[in-house]
């Protein structure tokens, strides 16, 4: 089976469909509130009360983090999901305040206030800005929570010029005002999953093409409210811990409402006011991404095709011909022996671990996909162990659960078992043995193809659930066993997994990218605020495949997407089975040269990604960030979509309209520097960037040190440089920068036990005087090479600076010096041309003779 698109017309919803989604609103017919408050105790770290047939429980976890849970039956689950992964901290200190009406629970940073007859919530933080308030309906009464049978929906006010984010991969606008959307991991492009799913109520009316699909692959259920007033814009966030279809409606005046099909109501409220606090505690309790290896920041080649091992090494070999930048190459499922997973095809690839040494040789590693559909065929060993171990799905009456995937009958690991995830753990690691570096995995929503999933159940510690409790979580759990099969295969080595579906928490376990997509302009502009969306919703290693997956690219479109491409946290080449070949170099040695510049520029910057990764994986920050993560406050970068930050200090902002030669990019307040020109540029304001076809608009932020290697690698292994170079990006006005640079080995999991160097660099200038002092941490690794460090000056003219006190010439604005890892401060006074003091005409004269 090669595939079963549907082939029509792609494209925008008319107005009509448009509409059709809008309208798409949760009904609440039938459903009732729980009553009133009879009765309330007050916990360790909170509270819990008797309404109507059921508790509530107020759970403290920090000063600006409460969890909040209504029982079902009167009980409460304690593991809704697998998303979850943090350790209860110590209680904060907070206050009860119980009086007639209501009961108060205030810490340092908020109130709820739980009012008692009827029962409502509604919580404020100390300043009493809004984190959420339960609605009501004409008649007055609370409408914050109601249920019938295990569905609920919560309805809270939302006032006219407020925004919502989050919601994960969905598709549309970043802000997601305005829109509804529902949470059920779908094969998007399969023509008829939203009839086999009973998604009749979701966006029915379009193709999986459409940039206003919904729902996408994967589901997370975090949203962040953010409240804007004349003052100020505050965000809080909201995470619900539950696994069931979700539906989200965004296009009402006056509220917002969301609806679980079943399962408990658990949701963690994060307090905000910043975004980044909202993330960071999201990512606190559904963790963080591990390191990633070095090599899987770089350039990877796919394709869906069915190559023989010579093909595969003929590419790479292109690759370094051409003097473009590739680490990874990988297989999709042709590889495999009649689509059965964990094979391999007997004439394709007759000894993989003789081709798989050969691609080392020169510096590639291998990828393959594995999908969860396993061959239903007696005789075939993974399914006859699969069935021995009973470690597969089964339907309701104890039957094996047959869906079809590309081998055709396929049944499916029940991942939610832990002996299915230690068998699939086990293939893995037998798998990788061959050498294999990376797992795809892939079609695990799960996709089903002409056959309804919802017969497929799941066992949970021996009790038979329904599909649609573990649905969403599926992807999850399957990433969860690859990575645990690929550490045990390689224990002291990071590992890294590529997953097509997800839920809450799947950045603990693997990479992602946005699915199918099209080659065209309107899915590499719709990619942007996806990615940016995902970022925010803990996942900060994502990207699209370059340059669009079904159809064809123009030229220029082939060299637009690599130049956006090249800059966004995954950066991969995949295209469709049956399309001409799209290789770099496949549309002329224009677009070939763009592409390996943009590719180049990736990898002299890999010093600088790999430092943003660590930093994510601490932090839980996105890698490519939407302005409103660093710029909250500012209207216009609130607005921003199309263009966002990599890292913290480069902002990026692709072409994605066929013809254009240049481009609105708003710039933040701070200095922006042109990283083609060195054009310097005042932020808080729109400016036209130039954008030939060779240029991706591409800005550098004052203050900042950007760490890159002198020239780029042709792939990461083995690439370990005596010389870095740091861009030193001089800000216009007076300041401090923080910067920071990361190295360790790239691979193992070493840095874990103090095997790094990092370096904290802090820029500072007062007036005329800038200075820079590099603090090395770490204790250093075995493969560290540096010898040296070259400081490249933007915005800086002199002919000398101190370093550690002694004089050093600087030649058009270059110095270098020896370094092996070792603290440094640096001086140097700026000229007349950089003081902040300048102002109007003559600053801007200063600035032109820049
Ligand atoms: C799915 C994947 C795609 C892959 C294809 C064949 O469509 O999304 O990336 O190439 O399956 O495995």
């Amino acid at each position: 089976m090669k595939t079963s698109l549907d082939r029509g017309a792609a494209s925008k919803p008319s107005s009509e469909q448009r509409s059709t989604m809008v309208r798409m609103t949760i009904d609440c017919t039938d459903y009732a509130p729980l009553g009133d408050v009879d009765w309330i105790e007050q916990t360790e770290r909170g509270l819990l009360l008797g309404v109507g047939e059921e508790k509530v429980r107020v759970d403290v976890l920090f000063p600006d983090v409460l969890r909040l849970k209504i029982s079902q039956a009167g009980s409460f689950d304690e593991s809704p999901t697998f998303a979850t992964c943090f350790e209860m901290p110590a209680p904060p200190p907070f206050e009860v305040r119980d009086t007639p009406d209501e009961v108060v629970v205030e810490t340092a940073r908020l109130r709820l206030h739980i009012s008692k007859h009827p029962f409502a919530m509604a919580a404020h933080r100390e300043d009493g800005s809004v984190i959420f308030e339960d609605d009501r309906d004409e008649e007055g009464n609370p409408r914050g929570y109601l249920q019938l049978n295990d569905a609920f929906v919560v309805t809270r006010r939302m006032a006219p010029g407020d925004s919502m984010y989050g919601l994960g991969e969905k598709t549309g606008a970043f802000d997601r005002r305005g829109r509804n959307f529902a949470l059920w991991n779908t094969d998007i492009l399969h023509p008829n999953v939203l009839r086999l799913n009973h998604l009749h109520e979701a966006d029915h009316t379009l193709s999986g093409r459409s940039t206003e699909f919904d729902p996408y692959y994967t589901s997370i259920p975090l949203f962040y409210h953010c409240r804007t007033t004349d003052d100020a814009a505050m965000v809080a966030g909201f995470f619900v811990d539950n696994g069931y279809k979700g539906n989200f409606e965004f296009s009402a005046d006056g509220y917002y409402r969301y609806a679980f099909a079943g399962g408990q109501y658990t949701e963690y409220v994060f307090a905000g006011p910043d975004l980044r606090g909202a993330l960071r505690a999201y990512t606190f309790v559904t963790g963080r991404m591990a390191p990633p290896p070095i090599w899987a920041l770089g350039h990877h080649q796919c394709r869906y095709h069915d190559y023989t091992d010579d093909e595969i090494f003929a590419i790479g070999k292109q690759y370094r011909e051409r003097d473009i930048p590739c680490d990874v190459l990988w297989l999709d499922i042709g590889y495999m022996d009649g689509y059965r997973v964990f094979t391999w095809h007997p004439t394709r690839y007759p000894d993989a671990p003789r081709f798989i040494d050969a691609l080392k040789e020169s510096r590639f590693r291998l990828v393959t996909i594995v999908d969860p559909g396993v061959k239903v065929e007696p005789g075939y060993p993974v399914f006859d162990e699969g069935r021995a171990q009973n470690v597969l799905c089964k339907t309701e009456s104890g039957n094996l659960y047959i869906g079809k995937v590309w081998p055709g009958r396929s049944a499916f690991p029940d991942f939610v078992k832990p002996e299915a995830r230690t068998w699939w753990a086990s293939l893995i690691a037998r798998h990788v043995a061959s050498g294999v570096a990376g797992i795809w995995i892939d079609m695990n929503e799960p996709a089903t193809g002409d056959i309804e999933p919802f017969a497929m159940r799941f066992d949970r510690d021996g009790e038979d659930h329904p599909h649609e409790r573990y649905h969403n979580q599926f992807a999850l759990l399957m990433a969860k066993a690859t990575s645990e099969g690929l550490a045990a295969a390689q224990p002291d080595h990071r590992t890294f997994v590529l997953s097509r579906a997800g839920f809450a928490g799947i950045q603990r376990y693997a990479a992602q990218w946005l699915g199918d997509n099209c080659s065209n302009w309107e899915h590499l502009q719709m990619s942007v605020p996806m990615a940016l969306a995902m970022g925010i919703s803990g996942q900060p290693f994502i990207g699209a495949d370059i340059p669009g997956f079904v159809s064809t690219p123009s030229p220029e479109l082939a060299a637009r997407w690599v130049q956006c491409g090249a800059l966004t946290p995954f950066c991969r080449y995949h295209n469709h089975w049956g399309e001409p070949d799209q290789y770099p170099w496949s549309f002329g040695p224009e677009v070939e040269e763009i592409c390996r510049n943009a590719i180049q520029l990736r990898y002299r910057l890999l010093p600088y990604l790999y430092t943003a990764f660590f930093q994510a994986s601490a932090s839980g920050d996105p890698i490519a960030r939407p302005l409103v993560y660093d710029f909250q406050q500012d209207r216009r970068a609130r607005e921003t979509e199309d263009a966002y930050l990599l890292g913290e200090a480069l902002l990026v902002a692709p072409v994605c309209v066929s013809g254009r030669t240049e481009r609105r990019v708003y710039l933040p307040e701070g200095t922006w520097v042109d990283w083609h020109t060195g054009e310097r540029h005042t932020g808080g304001r729109f400016i036209t960037a130039k954008a030939p076809l060779d240029r991706i608009p591409l800005f550098a932020r004052g203050g900042y040190i950007i760490p890159t290697y002198a020239s780029a690698p042709e792939s990461t292994m083995g690439h370990t440089p005596e010389l870095l170079v740091l861009h030193v990006f001089l800000p216009d006005e007076d300041g401090e920068f923080s910067s920071e640079l990361h190295e360790d080995d790239g691979l193992t999991l070493a840095f874990s036990r103090g095997a790094y160097h990092r370096t904290a660099f802090r820029l500072t200038r007062r007036g005329a005087a800038a200075s820079i002092s590099a603090v090395v941490s770490g204790g250093g690794f075995a493969e560290f090479r540096r010898r040296a460090l070259r400081l490249v000056f933007h915005g800086f003219r002199g002919k000398e600076i101190t370093l550690d006190g002694r004089a050093l010439r600087v030649e058009d604005g270059v110095v270098e010096f020896e370094n092996r890892a070792e603290n440094f401060t640096l001086e140097l006074e700026l000229d007349d041309a950089h003081r902040v003091a300048a102002k109007g005409g003559e600053r801007k004269a200063l600035r032109e003779a820049l």
